[in-house]
């Protein structure tokens, strides 16, 4: 396999590469800025139905033993940043950083991922009255889990770059 120009993409250029994937219009960007209101009403219920999803499954559940209430706090505070209405480098890094305090706690990617369909479901919602809104409520919860498993990926290529010495032959053997 010949080398893919996205591997050439690192650090910054990588939040840009994503945003500019995401081909946010500022129609879309402006309707869910108008909805934060609403999803300000809807955070609380989408913390209940988070936790009650992973309380569900003891080995998720291991992982926020003793601080479910803190947390409720900071997912509703992600949601509702959803609807901020500015999506640039900045927030993208600060997405990222959240990514990487799950890869940090040694978090399996699979339980993140597997929680997207408790957030559609209060998105939609938030989206209810407007199809184009909804649309762009998609967009911007695909960007996030983008981002979260790139901050998976950043963490196992470096670990593997270190050990096998060279970046290219990393890209090979992740390819394999
Ligand atoms: C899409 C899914 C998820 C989102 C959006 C999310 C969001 C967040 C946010 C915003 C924080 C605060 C980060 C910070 O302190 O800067 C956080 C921390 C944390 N999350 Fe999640 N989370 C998700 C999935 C999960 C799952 C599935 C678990 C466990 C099964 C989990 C366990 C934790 C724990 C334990 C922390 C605290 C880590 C620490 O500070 O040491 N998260 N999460």
């Amino acid at each position: 396999m010949s080398d893919r120009m996205s591997w050439a993409i690192k650090d910054e250029s990588i939040l840009t590469d994503l945003v500019t994937l995401m081909d946010l219009t500022d129609h879309e960007r402006h309707l869910l800025a108008t909805l934060q209101p609403q999803a300000k009403t809807h955070a609380p219920e989408l913390a209940e139905a988070f936790y009650q999803r992973i309380t569900l499954n003891d080995k998720a559940a291991e992982y926020v033993v003793g601080q479910v209430d803190h947390l409720k706090g900071t997912l509703q505070d992600w949601f509702i940043e959803l609807f901020s209405g500015n999506y640039d480098t900045d927030y993208v890094r600060r997405r990222l950083k959240i990514g990487q305090v799950h890869v940090r706690i040694g978090l399996p990617v699979r339980y993140p991922l597997a929680m997207i369909d408790v957030i559609l479901a209060v998105g939609k919602k938030v989206t209810a009255q407007n199809p184009d809104a909804q649309a762009a409520f998609h967009k911007l919860l695909a960007l996030d889990m983008a981002i979260f498993n790139q901050a998976y990926e950043d963490t196992q290529l470096k670990h593997l770059v270190h050990m096998v010495g060279n970046e290219r032959l990393a890209r090979r053997m992740l390819s394999q």
